[in-house]
């Protein structure tokens, strides 16, 4: 799906969303490189960002021309600052109705609305796609995500012990969350 521009003012700073386009495949890996490194809260580690640009583009493109999935970028003031995605859990039948998300934005453009912003624009595309529900999965201590998508509707409905081990030994749990709409 394409998510034409759409602009935005937020907190005095002009905000636009809008699809990825395929020569924009070397920002998204340089910015999942950077946002990996700055939270415990995703699933990978910065060193384990391999993705080819190819690979990159073609994950771009397969977003675009899904009927069921969306890539949507936030600029703020000009400058990238973050992508929420979404996508059908697989192609059986029987799990076709539930869409996951992912959102993540830089360190520096989090704390002002934005990830509000743009979860609720993903939401809208979702529903409007024909999905009964949506699902994310929060890392134990992401308080700030946790509150948002709880406010947003969502609900806790599962934890996973343990389900992140990081380098230094410890541990985070997973908290699974599902807004049906
Ligand atoms: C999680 C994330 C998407 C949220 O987006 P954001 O733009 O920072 O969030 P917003 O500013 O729109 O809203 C955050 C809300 O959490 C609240 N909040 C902030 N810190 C909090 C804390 N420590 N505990 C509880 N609530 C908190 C804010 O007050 C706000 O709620 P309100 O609108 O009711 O006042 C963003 O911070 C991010 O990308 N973080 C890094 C990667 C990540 O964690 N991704 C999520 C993976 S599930």
């Amino acid at each position: 799906m394409i998510l034409a521009e759409e602009k935005y003012i937020l907190d005095n700073k002009e905000i636009v969303l809008r699809s990825a386009r395929p020569d924009e495949a070397q920002m998204l890996l340089d910015y999942l490189k950077t946002v990996t490194g700055e939270t415990r809260f995703l699933m990978s580690e910065p060193d384990e960002i391999k993705y080819t640009q190819k690979e990159e583009e073609e994950f771009i493109r397969k977003h675009n021309e899904a009927k069921d999935g969306l890539l949507a970028l936030a600029f703020v003031d000009g400058e990238y600052a973050g992508n929420c995605s979404f996508e059908s859990n697989a192609g059986s039948r029987r799990i076709r109705h539930r869409a996951g998300i992912g959102i993540a934005l830089f360190q520096k453009y989090t704390g002002f609305g934005l990830g509000r912003l743009i979860m609720k624009r993903i939401l809208t595309e979702i529903e409007k796609a024909g999905f009964e529900q949506a699902e994310l999965t929060v890392v134990g201590g992401n308080h700030r995500a946790y509150h948002l998508y709880e406010s947003l509707g969502f609900k806790e409905c599962g934890r996973i012990p343990k389900a992140n081990k990081y380098d230094d030994g410890t541990y985070a749990e997973d908290i699974l969350m599902v807004l049906q709409f």
